[in-house]
């Protein structure tokens, strides 16, 4: 979380005093209508018609792109081996095969790779913009056109941000984006879908409601009412969101603000960045150092003042670590894990610690340094002055 305050406690108060917590209400009522409020100015800030919010995370705007797609068991997804292990759960959620991609060095999943690994079971492919960093979406949206295959953006960790003047999320045929407290736009849990695609956001919406069939928004649809779940939004959730959301442009003006600076005033240091696939669109919640080898990696990073992490470190966000996954242990009853029966549909199922030995490779010789909105210029200044320190 970067920015909260009151103006978040005031919406809530106009919730609470309403005392209608529930989405669906009447505006006639009083009803403060904050979750569609914030559906549509989403919409609106993406570039996108439709907008759902949900209280299930970015994992529920994945599962629910992936439901709308109408992706399921025999399918297999590609999703990149460096992402939050939620990403390969949500493919697996609906039914489907993850089979991991390997990240380049702009540390995204590789649009080779992505050629590479693609067969006719390949439904769709989920480029996840870590770290606020965007994708190379040009070229992973055209071979994806190409294939007929879908593009579902995992957008958790770069709310707001851009590729190539458009906001991510703008780009796929779907994108999912988280507001949990980690991310760059917060209340607490919560998550939402965005897409152009009538009959997928229909889907989505179905799926996120259990009881769709008796709310307004189930009344005119154009795909049958199945039985879905329930991952609604309240409207405390809707009142944060927008509240936060007048935020968001600020804090990503800053936090770039920050990210130049490091660049700009580093330049001449020796150190060297991670190439990005679009600088100007980049979130800035972070500077990537590039080094040859992990020992000079973490001897950068372990430098005085310097505060650096290597993505290796960076638990669940890495395959090797997704335990359950490569142990194969989903779903709570072996007839709903989708390993058992993928060996009959021939899919690609196989995982290891050497499945995607490039992206562990990479993750090993990258340091982030994370940078804060709120900075003051001293503070700033003093966290550079230390790289360029440690760069000696
Ligand atoms: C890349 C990525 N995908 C998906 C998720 C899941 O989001 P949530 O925790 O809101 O369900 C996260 C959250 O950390 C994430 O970082």
């Amino acid at each position: 979380m970067y920015r909260i305050g009151q103006q978040e406690i005031d919406e809530l108060s106009k919730v609470i005093e309403s005392r209608q917590l529930f989405r669906a209400g009447n505006a006639d009522n009083g009803h403060q209508q904050q979750v569609v409020r914030f559906e549509h100015e989403w919409g609106e800030t993406v570039g996108r018609k439709y907008s759902l919010c949900l209280s299930g995370g970015g994992t529920a705007a994945l599962i629910c792109g992936l439901v709308g797609m109408g992706i399921g068991p025999g399918d297999e997804v590609l999703v990149p081996a460096y992402t939050w292990m939620a990403t390969a759960l949500a493919v697996l959620a609906v039914g489907a095969i993850p089979v991991l991609v390997d990240i380049d060095e702009s540390l995204s999943i590789d649009p080779l790779d992505i050629e590479r690994k693609t067969t006719p079971q390949t439904k769709a492919v989920i480029p996840v913009h870590m770290t606020g960093r965007p994708a190379d979406l040009q070229r992973i949206t055209d071979f994806a056109r190409l294939h007929k295959m879908f593009v579902l953006e995992d957008c958790s960790q770069a709310d707001g941000g851009s590729y190539r003047g458009r906001r991510v999320g703008s780009w796929g045929e779907a994108g999912a984006f988280s507001f949990n407290d980690y991310k760059i736009m917060t209340c607490g849990e919560g998550g939402a879908l965005v897409t152009d695609d009538r009959t997928i956001y229909e889907r989505a919406l179905v799926y996120h409601d259990a009881g769709t069939a008796f709310r307004p928004y189930g009344q005119d649809l154009s795909v049958p009412i199945f039985l879905g779940q329930q991952y609604r939004a309240s409207e405390l959730m809707g009142a944060v969101l927008r509240a936060q959301l007048q935020r968001l442009d600020g804090i990503l003006s800053d936090l770039r603000r920050m990210r130049r600076a490091f660049h700009e005033q580093l330049a001449d240091s020796g150190l060297r960045f991670a190439p990005s696939n679009d600088p100007e669109g980049d979130c800035g919640v972070l500077v990537a150092f590039q080094f040859d080898d992990e020992k000079s990696a973490r001897a950068f990073a372990s430098a005085q003042g310097v505060e650096g992490g290597l993505p290796i470190d960076s638990d669940k966000h890495v395959y090797t670590n997704w335990t359950p996954i490569l142990e194969k242990n989903i779903g709570h009853h072996p007839a709903v894990n989708p390993y058992n029966y993928a060996q009959n549909q021939n899919l690609r199922t196989h995982l290891d610690h050497e499945t995607c030995a490039r992206t562990l490779d990479i993750l090993r010789r990258n340091v982030y340094v994370s940078m804060n909105p709120d900075w003051t210029n001293e503070q700033l200044d003093a966290r550079i002055a230390c790289c360029r320190n440690a760069a000696k």
